[in-house]
């Protein structure tokens, strides 16, 4: 038998979060926002195409399961964490595109709360930054890579969550301008990695974007292992 050099490397195994996170303050009521889920998806469908190994972990979206994508659905940001935990324990990527909640009801009422009884200031408590914690446990030779979303100040903001959250990678855009962001097919991201100067992708579709994401990412660890980290 030929043993043609490659032949046995195992796939890159890719991990994706996607979409929005509901919080519930009673069984029917929840805090949330308008992701749709539309960059996750379509970078692991081009993660899938790249002939990696992916799974996502999504949140309540209107998307059809990529092809040959493993998905786990998800509501809450616990509920996220917990499915990712285990997940990044073996990948070798992590793309966190989740908008997750970082806010929820302190109480959760266990029944519906009737117009009449509803106390309307609700009290707020943090939920747990998810990539952080899981960035805590990174193993070498792991590629993380953030999303930051922001309405103002990108790069300074994208590169504080570069070292806080301790990823290669932080895919910033902006929100609140036309054919960017949330909900759009259409996107342009700013790419910011430790000591590189800032980089513009797009504008292009999700699409577009997501395949090019997916090479430099594939790039960005090429260089990070030839760099002996
Ligand atoms: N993120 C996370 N857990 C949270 C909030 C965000 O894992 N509770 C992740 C997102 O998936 C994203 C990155 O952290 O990859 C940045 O998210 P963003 O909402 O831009 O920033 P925050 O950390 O929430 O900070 P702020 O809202 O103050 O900008």
């Amino acid at each position: 038998m030929v043993n043609l050099p490659g032949m046995n490397a195992s796939p890159i195994r890719c991990l994706v979060s996607a979409g929005p996170t509901r919080e519930y303050f009673d069984p029917v009521r929840f805090l949330s926002n308008p992701s749709s889920g539309k960059m996750g998806y379509a970078i692991a469908e081009a993660a899938r195409q790249a002939g990696w190994q992916v799974d996502l972990v999504s949140g309540p979206v209107a998307l059809a399961d990529p092809p040959g994508v493993n998905v786990t659905r998800v509501e809450t940001g616990q509920e996220m964490y917990d499915a990712l935990a285990p997940l990044f324990a073996t990948c070798d990527v992590l793309v966190m595109t989740a908008a997750i909640m970082d806010y929820r009801p302190a109480e959760k009422a266990p029944q519906k709360v009737k117009k009449d009884q509803l106390d309307m200031s609700v009290r707020m408590e943090p939920v747990m930054d998810v990539l952080k914690t899981l960035a805590q446990r990174k193993r070498p030779g792991q590629y993380i890579v953030g999303f930051a979303a922001e309405t103002n100040d990108l790069e300074t903001y994208a590169r504080g969550k570069l070292l806080k959250k301790k990823c290669d990678l932080i895919v910033g855009n902006y929100i609140g301008r036309a054919g960017t962001g949330f909900q759009s097919d259409q996107n342009t991201v700013f790419l910011f990695a430790p000591n590189q100067p800032a980089r513009q992708l797009g504008p292009a579709s999700k699409v577009e974007i997501a395949r090019e994401l997916v090479r430099l990412i594939g790039e960005g660890r090429g260089t990070k292992a030839d760099s002996g980290e």
